[in-house]
């Protein structure tokens, strides 16, 4: 059991998750936006919704998702600066799977002129491709609250059954082989060299961390870091 209790604000948290697909970014963001009282904003999950709604948005995202492929960056860097703009992210939020293109990592840095980019922790999560593959073929999701479990790691308590709401589980079609194969590729190309950009941009607040260990275990580090910079 993961403590991630809230914790009393002591300055903006400004969080950005880096990593491959299945490096558990989805899983600590979450756990560190709860610990420090901020919104995790999750650009995977806002076009899951999307396609959901069938809004105009939905319906362009859905095939290129279903194929593993990005979404375009206008688009993207759309929604997120609207939902930046947005009261509760004073405080700060946590960015999970934005920016994913160098186009992107431009764009936010000139949102809000600049502020939301100020006191930035970005958090780069490493885990080895086999346990990727591993992790993305077992994951089950819930289409109604987005909750997400792993049929080996992490078990639901009734199996294809979401312990938070009772919805059933499924497995998302970007999780199917040729799309992750796809995804993959597509961090190789256009997400990896973020790494480089953010390092070399304020080292200072680039942490790489090694993701394959127990959940508690990275999140327990990845708080530590974030809680340094406040
Ligand atoms: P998105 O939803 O962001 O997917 P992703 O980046 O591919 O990341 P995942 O959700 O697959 O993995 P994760 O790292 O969050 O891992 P998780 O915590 O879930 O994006 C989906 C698609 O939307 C993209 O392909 C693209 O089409 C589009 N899109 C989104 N943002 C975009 C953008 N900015 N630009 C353009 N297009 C965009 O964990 C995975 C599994 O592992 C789970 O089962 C979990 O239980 C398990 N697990 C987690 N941590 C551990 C651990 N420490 N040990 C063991 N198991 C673990």
């Amino acid at each position: 059991m993961v403590d991630a209790s809230p914790r009393a604000a002591a300055g903006p948290a400004r969080v950005i998750f880096l990593g491959p697909p299945g490096a558990g970014k989805g899983t600590q963001a979450g756990l560190v936006a709860r610990h420090f009282g901020v919104p995790k904003i999750s650009t995977g999950d806002m076009l899951r919704e999307a396609i959901a709604q069938k809004t105009p948005l939905g319906l362009q995202a859905g095939p290129l998702m279903e194929q593993g492929r990005l979404v375009p960056d206008p688009l993207l860097i759309g929604i997120v600066e609207d939902r930046l703009s947005q009261p509760d992210c004073g405080p700060g939020f946590v960015l999970d799977g934005f920016p994913r293109t160098l186009a992107q990592a431009e764009g936010f840095g000139t949102m809000a002129g600049g502020r939301h980019a100020g006191g930035l922790v970005v958090l780069n999560v490493e885990v080895p491709r086999e346990e990727l593959l591993r992790r993305l073929s077992g994951r089950r999701w819930c289409p109604d609250c987005q909750a997400t479990f792993h049929v080996h790691n992490d078990p639901p308590k009734q199996q294809g059954i979401c312990d938070r709401c009772g919805a059933s589980l499924i497995q998302r079609e970007d999780d199917k082989e040729t799309a992750v194969a796809r995804r993959l590729q597509e961090y190789d190309e256009r997400t990896a060299p973020l790494i480089g950009y953010y390092g070399q941009r304020d080292a200072q607040a680039f942490h790489t961390v090694d993701g394959h260990r127990p959940v508690e275990v990275v999140f327990g580090e990845l708080r530590g870091i974030v809680e340094s910079t406040r």
